[in-house]
């Protein structure tokens, strides 16, 4: 919060910045901004820098090389752990352009050109060390072969990838986030499967029509809105017991897909199912902290989906509840519902 604040009182808000949540736009950017106002030039005492980029002799183990209009990855020193090549137009990298940088720990080259058929098949398997390696918005159609197993943050979001090979993530274990969001993946098949650490997977905005069958067991974020998908497996929250927060907004689930009590899970504290077909309200655990159900067809406000017997004792954790643009309106809530939503703080109908 305290970048954010920093970037409030230098008006840089109107940029746009202030909307993006990742943090490292943030420092990358006021990295930048540091550099424009005169930046003593790296090379005096931090080490080789390539002329192209910007490396602080007060952090000389980073070089920003980001938004410089590069079509190719500059040498880079063997000291580097935190290497910024977002936002260029680098097509490809060869097998050998981190040779010399085994001991990268930060790899950002979201916003590029790359297509996968001109990264080399060993370009990160040497990277021993790496753990976040980000390659959002580029041209892939596949993940890159040979990762390195110490990756712990995955980002693969807005490319065009559609198949998950078997092996892709083979070995990682101590990957934590993969973003996959905005690609054109159909199936998951066994990929995902024996990621041990996986605890954030987001899938949304692809073209899958079931939920993936193997997903790894130690999920606490499950994003899949935006897809297809009509049906949900009577066992799948059963199977993932940290699941907290699961999304499936934005697809094609009807009352007909749902099987009693497979959202009746008590580890689950968000749910969103907000557009799509329901009428009706699935059972829900009162353990449950926010439902979204807003835009479906749910005709009813039926209280037993949220509290069996309600009495002083028993009531719902309930805080959010939405189910606006439904076929129901506020006369249509019960009035036993102040005891079972005793703890709701919003309820939009
Ligand atoms: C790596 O270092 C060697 C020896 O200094 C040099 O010849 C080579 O060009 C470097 N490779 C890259 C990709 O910078
Ligand atoms: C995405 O991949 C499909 C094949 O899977 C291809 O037909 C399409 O042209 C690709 N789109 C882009 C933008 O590269
Ligand atoms: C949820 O499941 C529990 C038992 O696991 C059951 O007692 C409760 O009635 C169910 N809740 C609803 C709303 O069906
Ligand atoms: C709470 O409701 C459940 C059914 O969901 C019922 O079996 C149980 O007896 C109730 N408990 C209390 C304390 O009323």
């Amino acid at each position: 919060m305290r970048i954010l604040a920093l970037l409030l009182l230098a008006g840089l808000c109107d940029l746009g910045l202030c909307r993006t949540r990742d943090p490292f736009v943030w420092l990358s950017y006021l990295r930048s901004r540091y550099r424009t106002y005169g930046a003593p030039p790296a090379d005096l005492n931090g080490g080789d820098c390539p002329l192209e980029c910007d490396c602080p002799p007060s952090y000389p183990v980073a070089m920003y090389c980001n938004g410089r209009g590069l079509q190719h990855v500059p040498y880079v020193p063997s000291r580097m752990k935190y290497v910024y090549l977002q936002n260029n137009q680098i097509g490809g990298i060869q097998d050998e352009a981190f040779e010399n940088a085994t001991g990268i720990v930060w790899l950002m080259m979201h916003q590029n050109l790359l297509t996968s058929d001109q990264i080399g098949p060993n370009v990160f398997a040497k990277l021993t060390s790496l753990e976040r390696l980000y390659l959002g918005n580029n041209l892939l159609d596949r993940v890159p072969p040979n990762l390195p197993a110490s990756i712990r943050d995955l980002r693969l979001t807005s490319n065009n990838i559609s198949d998950l090979e078997e092996g892709a993530f083979r070995g990682m274990d101590d990957l934590t986030v993969l973003q996959l969001h905005d690609n054109s993946i159909e199936e998951v098949g066994g990929a995902l499967k024996s990621l041990p650490s996986l605890t954030l997977l987001d899938i949304s905005n692809n073209r899958l029509r079931k939920i993936p069958g193997l997903l790894p067991e130690r999920l606490h974020q499950l994003y899949l809105e935006s897809n297809s998908i009509d049906a949900v497996p009577a066992d799948f929250l059963r199977k993932l017991s940290q699941l907290q927060f699961v999304r499936l907004a934005n697809n094609k689930l009807t009352d007909g897909g749902i099987p009693s009590n497979a959202f009746n899970v008590t580890g689950l504290i968000e749910l969103d199912l907000s557009y799509n077909k329901l009428e009706r309200i699935p059972p829900v655990s009162t353990k449950l902290q926010n439902l979204y159900l807003q835009a479906n067809q749910i005709k009813e406000f039926s209280l037993g989906s949220f509290c069996k017997v309600t009495d002083i004792r028993n009531y719902s954790n309930l805080r959010v509840l939405r189910l606006d643009g439904n076929e129901i309106n506020s006369g249509d809530f019960p009035p036993e519902a102040g005891l079972c939503l005793r703890l709701a703080r919003s309820i939009d109908i």
